[in-house]
């Protein structure tokens, strides 16, 4: 899938070359900090549920803004059966009453995240919503419905001795058929993730104006700042949902016929004309394909009027195959990395992020979470993100250096259906279950779900059992907040310093400066007045770095505190400037 390095870094220089100066705006220079409500801060205490909620996370806001953050996104805590964790919205205008249940309270944290100066995004799933919304219960209704059209209904396929069976070849991600057979009508429905989630139409301008009234327009009059898309590039299915060829008769992949679909492009400007023209707003789209630099960048840009932004997998992408972790090395890390700057260069409207609710701990995943390495790798993963280009997205626990799970969590212990329905594939096929657990531990998105460590007594009341057991307690925010060696000082440390120099930083152009070292990340970030070198030792080798700093540069940042040595030690990253 990946692109040659050279060709890349010709690629990413004659796309710098026509870049010229790029106009600025407050969500490229923007922190984007991630809040899982369900796990960040519960507010109830002598009545506590071990559940974040809205009232929690507003206590809980001067902490983001210490941290130098700027945009909080949301992650959803509308009405909900909470099978995919909300992003399978029963109730767009609405609060969870496990979250808090009232409107009231996401007023409150609205104006309190602007009090601060800050800004917040939700987070926008309209792919599909979950089949207990009041639309598909009167779309599944009776085939003369009203609704009927809202999401995608088809009868079965008969096959030639007879049988039933979905109408096409789709794969869906949970593993069996895109399709669910649906007892009320005798006819399936589409639902690419899973059962409980069907796929909205789109094609239907009414149901258009829907989803544009309901989930977005309602909350913008609130007041927020724009929304992280959910799966924002298979809005639009190809006609006649065909099958994908193939010369057999099993299921198939059919992301290559649904994503980037034939009216993608004008939906989303739809959706720009009539909810976000004239707005001050951020939006940024969750893209599952991103190894098409054409594709990439006919959604972003100012002339596009589709998103502003887009998560680009590939960095988060390399070292595994599903759950299964495969050998990665930097020469492959460096090919991601290089796409992702490459793709938001002309516009900095990519992006750059190594953690999120979908994803396990970068430190463990990338770095080297023993208790010899943990803090040094945090640091240099810190150093990393930091100075790439792109809006910079942190996920609740990176700035404290959460890790994966224990290796003794047993199956009980994992709450994320994925995780368990991957488990239960395993036994099913008689694999081996040990080797399972393990890859759980390494790859599983309940990595990332652990309540956030506040401090070592636990993340909600004490009284009881929170709804995903906490973590490694010995990462917590108490511990490292007054010590100016942690992870958590050296992130704040790291992001006055984007901000600082942020013509370098953020808007500067990209390029490595060696592209064979197996241990070191050597590349430098500039613009026409200034230049930044960038070496990091991403291994547990001390060694020189590949490269020679140029005379006279200034050493701006280190991961090590008093290092003067040639040799780099462990993880350790340094940041110069010219
Ligand atoms: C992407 C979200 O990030 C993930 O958590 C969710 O399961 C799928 N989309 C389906 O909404």
């Amino acid at each position: 899938m990946y692109i040659t390095s050279s060709i890349l870094v010709l690629a990413a220089s004659s796309l710098a070359a026509a870049a010229g100066n790029h106009s600025q705006a407050w969500w490229k220079e923007g922190i984007v900090y991630q809040v899982y409500p369900s796990s960040f801060k519960e507010s109830r205490s002598n009545d506590s549920i071990g559940w974040g909620d809205i009232k929690g996370i507003t206590s809980k806001l001067d902490h983001i803004h210490d941290l130098g953050a700027d945009i909080v996104w949301l992650s959803p805590f509308y009405d909900s059966p909470l099978q995919d964790m909300g992003y399978d919205i029963s109730d767009y205008k609405s609060v969870n009453d496990i979250f808090g249940g009232s409107l009231e309270d996401i007023k409150e944290f609205i104006s309190e995240v602007h009090r601060r100066g800050m800004r917040c995004l939700f987070d926008l799933v309209i792919n599909h919503t979950s089949d207990k919304h009041q639309w598909f219960e009167t779309s599944a209704s009776s085939k003369n419905s009203s609704l009927r059209d809202r999401y995608f209904w088809r009868e079965p396929k008969i096959l030639p001795n007879g049988t039933q069976a979905p109408p096409n070849n789709w794969l869906g991600s949970n593993g069996g058929s895109a399709w669910h057979f649906d007892n009320r009508t005798g006819e399936y429905y589409l639902g690419l993730f899973n059962d409980f989630q069907p796929d909205l139409n789109w094609d239907n301008a009414t149901n258009r104006q829907a989803i544009f009234n309901d989930a977005l327009n309602f909350w913008l009059d609130f007041g927020i700042d724009g929304f992280r898309m959910d799966a924002f590039s298979i809005f639009s299915k190809p006609a006649g949902l065909p099958d994908v060829p193939a010369n057999d008769t099993g299921l198939h992949d059919a992301r290559p016929l649904y994503n980037d679909g034939p009216h993608e492009h004008e939906y989303l400007r739809e959706m720009t004309r009539e909810c976000l023209a004239g707005r001050d707003t951020f939006t940024v789209g969750e893209y599952g394909m991103s190894d098409n630099m054409t594709s990439v960048q006919e959604y972003i840009g100012a002339s596009r009027k589709e998103v502003n932004s887009i998560f680009l997998t590939n960095m988060c992408d390399i070292g595994r195959d599903g759950y299964k972790p495969t050998a990665w090395n930097l020469t492959g890390w460096r090919d991601a990395i290089n796409f992702t700057q490459a793709a938001g260069s002309r516009t900095v409207g990519g992006s750059v992020y190594l953690e999120n609710h979908d994803l396990p701990r970068s430190i463990s995943r990338f770095g080297d979470d023993s208790p010899e390495y943990r803090v040094q790798s945090g640091k240099a993963l810190a150093m990393l993100l930091s100075t790439l280009s792109g809006t910079l997205f942190l996920y609740q626990g990176q700035e404290i250096g959460m890790i994966n799970v224990p290796s003794n969590w047993t199956i009980n212990d994992y709450q994320d259906a994925n995780s368990i329905s991957y488990y239960d594939g395993v036994v099913k096929d008689g694999g081996n279950v040990t080797e399972a657990l393990h890859n759980l531990t390494r790859l599983s998105r309940d990595n990332a779900r652990t309540p956030f460590n506040w401090d070592r007594s636990g993340s909600f009341s004490s009284n009881t059992t929170s709804w995903t057991p906490a973590a490694n307690l010995d990462i917590n925010l108490a511990d490292q907040i007054n010590d100016s060696d942690s992870v958590y000082s050296f992130w704040a440390e790291m992001i006055r310093l984007r901000k600082s120099h942020k013509d370098v930083f953020v808007y500067g152009e990209f390029e490595f400066i060696d592209l064979d070292s197996p241990d070191f990340l050597a590349y430098r970030k500039k613009n026409d007045a200034s230049e930044a070198t960038v070496i990091i030792n991403l291994s547990k080798n001390a060694g020189k770095p590949p490269v020679n700093v140029a005379k006279h540069s200034k050493l701006l940042a280190q991961t090590q505190q008093n290092c003067s040595s040639t040799i780099y030690s462990p993880f350790e990253g340094r940041v110069y400037h010219l």
